[in-house]
């Protein structure tokens, strides 16, 4: 009987210290409990339930989701008059069933948006006020169906340039410089109980940490409400340095915002010309030295991604106090945007679990980086 005891004693003590059952691998989710949530951008199988294995990986590692594609404009408000919810229906009904912290992604974009939408019935572009009579009226109906189900939203995507000055969009040439302004005071009007966060790519750029954080302190002394910016974290085995990194961190908190990190994957694919943001519009060729690993990844390039995790995540939880969230930009290798940008039909492996739905060097190693509990 005494030893009957001491062995369930033994058992229940592993179970405490590592986290998890014999056999089975710990869980992001759990492991960061302390730092910050753990997430995951969904594609509409892993919702539907015809990607149950992708499905049972969020789960059991993530407690916060945010659609990839289908709260775009182009998807939930595909003509001037018609909304279609149905798949966004089915993602916030995944992350309610499963108690997630639910991000909309996104209310305002350049892209994946009808040209429609800029334009009036004889196809000419709107005016200022027709056109943030439709920005209102999609923020409303949008943020409106989802009240109270929907945590955060990232209210404007992507409008900065990566020398800090305002893209040349359709929305600043209808609407006018203040359109960042309006969107997040109608966001605000629409569920004033929703976090609002600003989100972009190449944040770590100096010019675009800059402009960020004059955009911030803007809305602020406007009287607006945002609590935090998305560095999406499209990130490569050399970008960003640790400095930038943490110089980003730093003027958030100096700003007065949270740092979400938003869109995260690393590359380790060759780069396929000069440029280093996320802009789906930058297209390149398919050739046979930009994808060396079609066959599967070196255990040499496993462990360089896994370092580089590690070093990234070493960052991260050294900030903890000052980052909400860190959201990967998909579940598994196979699904990942990067298989097709910006070279179409490339073998990509950027995220903590490959093709098979396995585990990689890379996810020991950001376990490894968080602290002890
Ligand atoms: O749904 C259509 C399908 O009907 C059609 O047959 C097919 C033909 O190409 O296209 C499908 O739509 C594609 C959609 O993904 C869903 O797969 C679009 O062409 C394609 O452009 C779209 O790409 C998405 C891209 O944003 C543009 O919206 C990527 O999946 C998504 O990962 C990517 O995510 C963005 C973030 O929202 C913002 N930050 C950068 C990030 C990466 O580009």
């Amino acid at each position: 009987m005494k030893m009957r005891i001491s062995a369930l004693t033994a058992l229940c003590l592993t179970v405490l210290f590592c986290g998890c059952a014999k056999g089975d691998e710990p869980v992001l989710k759990d492991a960061f409990a302390k730092q910050f949530l753990m997430g995951a951008a969904l594609n509409d199988d892993v919702v539907s339930g015809k990607d149950a294995q992708a499905a049972a990986i969020v789960e059991k590692h993530f407690n916060t989701i945010t659609p990839e594609n289908v709260m775009k404009w182009a998807v939930i408000h595909p003509e001037t008059n018609r909304y279609d919810f149905a798949a966004a229906d089915r993602l916030v009904e995944f992350g309610q069933k499963n108690k997630m912290f639910i991000i909309g992604h996104t209310l305002v974009w350049q892209n994946q948006i009808p040209d429609g939408a800029f334009k009036d019935d004889s196809n000419n572009l709107l005016g200022r006020d027709a056109m943030l009579g439709r920005m209102k009226d999609h923020i409303f109906t949008v943020m409106g169906r989802y009240k109270g189900k929907v945590n955060g939203w990232d209210v404007v995507n992507e409008a900065l340039s990566d020398e800090g000055t305002l893209r040349k969009t359709k929305w600043l040439e209808t609407v006018g410089d203040d359109f960042i302004v309006k969107a997040f005071e109608y966001a605000h009007e629409a569920d004033p109980n929703a976090e609002l966060y600003y989100n972009d790519f190449s944040l770590d750029k100096p010019a675009k940490c800059e402009a960020t954080a004059r955009l911030v302190k803007d809305l602020k002394a406007k009287g607006l409400r945002i609590d935090g910016v998305g560095i999406q974290g499209h990130w490569g085995m050399n970008y960003p340095s640790r400095e930038d990194l943490q110089a980003f961190i730093d003027a958030m908190a100096a700003a007065g915002v949270k740092v979400m990190v938003t869109e995260l994957d690393i590359d380790v694919l060759p780069s396929a010309n000069q440029y280093r943001g996320a802009d789906i519009n930058v297209k390149v060729e398919l050739q046979k030295e930009l994808n060396p690993y079609a066959n599967g990844l070196p255990d040499e390039m496993q462990k360089k991604l896994a370092d580089r995790y590690a070093e990234l995540f070493g960052i991260l939880v050294k900030n903890a106090d000052k980052i909400d969230r860190v959201t990967f930009w998909g579940v598994y290798d196979k699904t990942t945007w990067l298989n097709n940008w910006p070279v179409r039909g490339r073998t990509s492996y950027p995220l903590l679990f490959d093709r098979d739905y396995k585990p990689k060097p890379a996810f020991d190693a950001v376990i490894k980086t968080a602290p002890a509990k």
